[in-house]
């Protein structure tokens, strides 16, 4: 049995039935700085923490695509203060952990309007995606300047210059096309979706890609979630019958 079974199977959890993506609404770091009577930024830099702890867990637990949601095209309407606070961080983040990535195979990605990014950001963010782009264990993708409805009107708009170039034939366009020209193709549509902080709403999270995914809601605030709370999703999302609209054989 190889290590990740083996720790799969230590949490109880079925090798077979594991999600090949997990996607994270990361909510809830202004809320946990509040009840600590702390200033915004710090719930922010305690999610960091918890980013590092997922990303490890799902590493171990041999799950390929882990996709968060950081930073979406709407919270570029926060104060300015809290915009660059989070921009630090993000840089922080990049060059502190690279060498964690590398160590442990895990490849970086981005999705999002990423040249609206500042122009540090943007360099150490591809300079971080070029080191690990050829590892293999794990894909982090960090969604950045995110937004679902954004994605869906880039797709529309490379389809449609396809068709005025002749390269379309719109008779051609299926799902899988469109599929292809979001910024997640080649990528799995998520198994489950987790948002944080209790509420229920997707906020133009990955629209088009969740059609079928298992959604998990909890209370729990983004800084304090943790290894065992997603093992016990993991844990429900097995018990769960997934018909993708069909009936059961
Ligand atoms: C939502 O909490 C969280 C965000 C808008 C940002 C998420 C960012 C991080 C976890 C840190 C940076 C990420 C990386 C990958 C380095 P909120 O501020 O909306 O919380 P609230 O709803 O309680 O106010």
């Amino acid at each position: 049995m190889n290590s990740e079974r083996s720790e799969v199977s230590r949490f109880g959890l079925d090798p077979e039935k594991m999600p090949r993506h997990v996607a994270i609404i990361m909510d809830g770091n202004g809320r946990w700085a509040r009840k600590k009577l702390m200033n915004r930024v710090k719930g922010h830099e305690r999610g960091v923490q918890t980013v590092r702890d997922i990303t490890r867990a799902c590493r171990q637990l041999g799950i390929p695509f882990l996709t968060l949601y950081a930073f979406s095209t709407e919270n570029w309407q926060r104060p300015a203060r809290e915009v660059s606070a989070l921009m630090s961080l993000l840089v922080r983040f990049l060059r502190s952990e690279t060498p964690e990535l590398m160590a442990k195979g895990i490849r970086l990605n981005a999705i999002g309007q990423l040249d609206r990014l500042p122009d540090k950001v943007r360099h150490t963010l591809d300079e971080a995606i070029r080191q690990t782009a050829q590892n293999e264990s794990l894909t982090l993708t960090l969604a950045l300047s995110y937004g679902g409805r954004a994605e869906l009107v880039r797709m529309v708009r490379l389809l449609a210059a396809g068709v005025s170039q002749g390269r379309i034939d719109p008779e051609q366009i299926d799902e899988a096309m469109v599929a292809g020209h979001l910024y997640t193709a080649g990528m799995p549509d998520p198994d489950i979706l987790i948002r944080t902080s209790g509420e229920m709403r997707i906020s133009n999270f990955l629209l088009w890609q969740i059609a079928y995914t298992e959604l998990f809601v909890t209370p729990t605030l983004w800084p304090d979630f943790n290894q065992q709370e997603l093992i016990s999703i993991l844990q429900d999302f097995q018990t769960r019958e997934r018909r993708f609209g069909k009936v059961e054989t």
